[in-house]
């Protein structure tokens, strides 16, 4: 799990559009599910772009569940780190980045995803795992 930045806040960030559910029990909520489906999840959250690439780089899961916050939508660094490792990833969002702001409708990461989840709260991160799953029983 990637987390970007100011998902640490989650709870308090404008719950209107985020929600009340906090990180650790979202990824508490992936834990249990990721045990369900056979699988298992580390969580990794930073406000900081370079350390998003070197948690990318380093990390030897077999696929990431990605929700890289505003990075999604400026990244290029975050995009070709995630492009040179070649893990499967699922990009996700709490809210639906489509019916806001126009600067939130492009990502940088969307196109080398196995698809993209948003829209749906904290169930994006829940949905999302299940697709990546999916997509690594079926293609290993
Ligand atoms: C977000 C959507 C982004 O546009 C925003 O910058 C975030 C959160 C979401 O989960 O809805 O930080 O990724």
């Amino acid at each position: 799990m990637v987390h970007g930045p100011n998902l640490n806040l989650l709870g308090t960030r404008e719950p209107e559009i985020y929600g009340s559910t906090t990180l650790p029990e979202i990824d508490a909520a992936l834990e249990r599910l990721a045990g369900e489906l056979g699988a298992r999840t580390a969580s990794f959250q930073s406000n900081h772009e370079g350390a998003l690439v070197d948690f990318v780089q380093r990390t030897d899961a077999d696929g990431l569940v990605v929700n890289a916050g505003a990075y999604t939508h400026t990244s290029i660094a975050l995009a070709d780190a995630l492009a040179a490792v070649a893990r499967p990833y699922v990009e996700v969002h709490l809210s639906n980045v489509f019916a806001r702001e126009r600067f939130r409708h492009r990502s940088r990461l969307a196109p080398r995803a196995v698809g993209v989840v948003c829209g749906f709260g904290a169930s994006s991160y829940l949905l999302g795992l299940r697709a990546l799953v999916e997509h690594l029983n079926r293609t290993r």
